[in-house]
């Protein structure tokens, strides 16, 4: 049997941040093995907001040398940039027109984001979930690992996959969000009611992914916790402990109830110095071989350029197919 299709990508605006990893690309890691992986930079969605040219250059290739030093091989997956496989772009014209004004009106990302950037609520902010669809539906995949905030996004491409389908014949595989609850959302450390956000104004609220040691130790000893003093998960009535779990969780593969086993009778300080030493021991091996390869350029423009042919294969025949289904020569 055929293996699964898997896609997925994240953003290269800002730095990236431990919620990025925990909740993304470390799940990616035990993908590679049994699926056949497609993870892409989605350096176009990032164009929604305005960005300096140098950095978001730079950054698509940080976040290139974060996927590989994380543990992605790229024998074994496709990593590749959006921007590079045309065909993207190509789709996403495409599958605009159907697509419904009011469809894309009721998305919370774009309320939420056209709040906060009111001097640029552009048509691609609007139309993103569209392009998100394009990137998805192209590899024909089955599963997209997103967390919370990306599901109903992937509700949309189910919608517009389904409505081409019923147009045109089956064309599209209607793909499944692929969720995992455990790490899904990684909270502000500061507010640990609000996802953990790389444009954070308080700092000390987002671990980075190149913070060092020092600061990551800081950060976790600074985190906002509760007056109990005893380590229980309980989201929302202990929100900053339980997040810390969560952390703690997702990096040594430890349950609630064990965690809570383990710090019974121990305090939150001890508690604070066991999650800095897990995250500070996860982190510095990827620190170290990202450092390496963003030194190598020629090895990462090799590996996108190899990246970029293998998807092209899969995308150009998607859209030949949509093509000549919708009657464009
Ligand atoms: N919008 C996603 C995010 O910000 C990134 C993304 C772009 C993506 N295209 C995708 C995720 C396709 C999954 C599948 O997190």
């Amino acid at each position: 049997m055929d293996k699964k299709v898997i896609l997925s990508g994240v953003q290269s605006t800002g730095r990236l941040t431990l919620g990025n990893y925990l909740g993304a690309i470390n799940n990616w890691v035990e993908m590679q093995e049994k699926y056949d992986c497609y993870y892409m930079i989605a350096n176009s969605h990032s164009l929604t907001v305005r960005n300096n040219p140098e950095e978001l250059r730079n950054n698509t290739l940080k976040i290139l040398a974060l996927y590989i030093a994380a543990g992605l091989d790229p024998e074994k997956n496709t990593i590749f940039i959006q921007s590079q496989v045309k065909e993207h772009a190509e789709l996403a014209w495409i599958l605009n027109c159907y697509t419904y004004m009011g469809e894309l009106s009721r998305m919370t990302q774009f309320k939420d984001k056209s709040l906060k950037h009111q001097d640029n609520i552009n048509a691609g902010l609007f139309t993103y979930p569209v392009l998100m669809a394009a990137d998805i539906l192209l590899y024909k995949a089955n599963l997209v690992p997103v967390g919370e905030d990306q599901k109903q996004h992937l509700e949309i491409t189910r919608d517009i996959a389904e409505r081409f389908n019923k147009l045109y014949g089956d064309t599209f595989v209607i793909p499944e969000a692929y969720v995992r609850k455990e790490t899904a959302r990684i909270m502000g450390l500061q507010d640990p009611t609000s996802k953990m956000s790389k444009s954070a104004t308080n700092l000390n609220d987002v671990i980075f992914l190149d913070d060092s040691e020092e600061t990551i130790i800081k950060k976790i000893k600074k985190a906002v916790t509760d007056s109990e003093n005893v380590v229980r998960f309980a989201p929302e009535t202990k929100p900053g402990v339980s997040n810390l779990m969560q952390i703690y969780s997702a990096i040594t593969n430890k349950g609630f109830e064990e965690i809570e086993k383990d710090f019974e009778g121990k305090g939150y300080g001890d508690f604070k110095m066991a999650v800095a030493e897990v995250v500070v021991g996860k982190l510095k091996p990827i620190q170290e071989k990202y450092n390496e390869l963003l030194e190598n350029r020629d090895y990462l423009v090799k590996v996108y350029t190899e990246g970029k042919m293998k998807a092209e294969k899969i995308a150009i025949k998607t859209i030949n197919e949509v093509k000549e289904k919708i009657g464009i020569l």
